[in-house]
């Protein structure tokens, strides 16, 4: 071969030249496949048979995205959402009847705190613990409220007194105060293998805690949670909701108003998904936007969320991929009183977030 390349040349300038062009060659395939992998991930990357779609996300991440009536990291794990097994479900065949009407994609979470204070002449240790709820969106992500998550610096009430949060020996961090519970019915009746441990706590970047916008939070947990009968994924609802639709709110919280007790058992009412304008009128000193927001209660005034709801979601059945699901559409984020009479409740609204979730919801 090489002499027939190299007639003109003598025979070691040709194998010098040669030489050249090879490592040329192979130095420009490097490089393209190298900006290839950086700004085109996707191609290389080989997703779930029942992922959708690829993002490339800049630089070197390909994400894959399971189809919408699936959940999980598009590669390895596409997992069933929105599949409840009290329902007529084409998915679950010779189910059986469930007694108590359980919501496999709620989670409970409480936050802990400890500090030494000095009260009255005298100190002691005080014990505070807030209650919110979840939604379970993935094997390793449940979904909140920002305004769920008590960080350093912010601040809480204890027998009328404040005080502000700072990690200490009792609670090292935000991680180490958080206990989260899935697959509850019964409040009372919680068993270890039901807590799961979060790893990382994401807050939304512009969480305003004055307004409440972006009152969205995430929960990354250690281990998979393994879907089961008490333990489903719901799905997310990607499209702006439709009004007069009926949403079902799930929580641990009140059902006395002003209780502060929250209730043994989780509680599911039926609301229904009003115009943005019908809670305009809503605690009108915090300013509404309802690109990410919903407005959904009764406005008769019986039913509602109220506190210890909160972070909660709101779910609404829909038929995807030819089966009944729930997706997530809303979190409980605020109210005025709780079941007032033309006073709905706010919510997040989950259909703005699907990209910030899908990014942050990865694993
Ligand atoms: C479930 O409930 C229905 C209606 O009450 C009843 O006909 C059926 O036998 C029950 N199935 C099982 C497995 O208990
Ligand atoms: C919603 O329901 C109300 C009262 O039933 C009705 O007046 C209104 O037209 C409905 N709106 C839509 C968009 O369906
Ligand atoms: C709640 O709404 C669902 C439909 O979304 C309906 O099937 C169910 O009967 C309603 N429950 C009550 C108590 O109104
Ligand atoms: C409402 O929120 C959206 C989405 O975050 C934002 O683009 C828009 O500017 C906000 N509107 C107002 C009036 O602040
Ligand atoms: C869902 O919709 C499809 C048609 O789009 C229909 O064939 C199917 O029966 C529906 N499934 C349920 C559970 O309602």
């Amino acid at each position: 071969m090489l002499s027939i390349f190299c007639k003109q040349v003598s025979k070691s300038k040709c194998l010098i030249i040669v030489i050249i062009v090879v490592f040329l060659v192979m130095l420009i395939t490097g490089i393209t496949l190298l900006v290839l992998t950086c700004i085109k991930p996707c191609w290389l990357t080989r997703c779930h048979p029942k992922a959708s779609r690829c993002i490339n996300r800049w630089p070197f991440k390909a994400q894959c995205i399971c189809s919408e009536d699936t959940t999980g990291n598009g590669r390895t794990v596409c997992d069933e959402c929105g599949v409840k097994y009290d329902f007529p479900n084409a998915r679950i065949i010779g189910g059986e009847n469930v007694t108590v009407n359980n919501w496999p994609f709620s989670a409970l979470i409480r936050q802990h705190y400890q500090k030494l204070v000095f009260i009255n002449g005298e100190f002691r240790v005080i014990s505070p613990t807030w209650m919110c709820g979840g939604t379970l969106i993935n094997r390793r992500t449940i979904l909140t409220a920002s305004h769920c998550l008590k960080m350093a610096g912010d601040t809480f009430e204890y027998e009328s007194f404040e005080y502000a949060i700072l990690w200490n020996e009792f609670y090292p961090n935000i991680e180490s105060s958080l206990e989260v519970s899935v697959g509850v019915y019964d409040r009372r009746k919680q068993t270890r293998q039901q807590h799961v441990k979060v790893v990382q706590v994401i807050r939304h970047p512009l969480f305003d805690e004055k307004n409440l916008h972006n009152d969205i939070a995430l929960l990354k947990l250690a281990d998979d949670l393994r879907p089961s009968r008490t333990i489903q994924f719901a799905c997310l609802a990607n499209s702006y909701l439709d009004v007069n639709l009926t949403g079902i709110a799930v929580g641990f919280g009140d059902t006395i108003p002003g209780a502060n007790q929250g209730s043994i058992f989780l509680q599911q009412v039926n609301l229904t998904i009003y115009p943005n304008e019908y809670c305009s009128n809503v605690a009108t000193s915090i300013v509404k936007n309802w690109t990410m927001q919903l407005c959904c209660g009764d406005l008769q005034g019986e039913r509602d969320v109220c506190h210890g709801d909160s972070g909660g979601g709101l779910f609404i059945q829909r038929n995807i991929s030819s089966d009944n699901r729930y997706t997530v559409d809303g979190i409980v984020s605020y109210g005025e009183e709780c079941a007032t009479p033309m006073k709905p409740s706010i919510y997040t609204r989950i259909s703005n977030y699907i990209d910030w979730i899908g990014e942050n919801s990865d694993f």
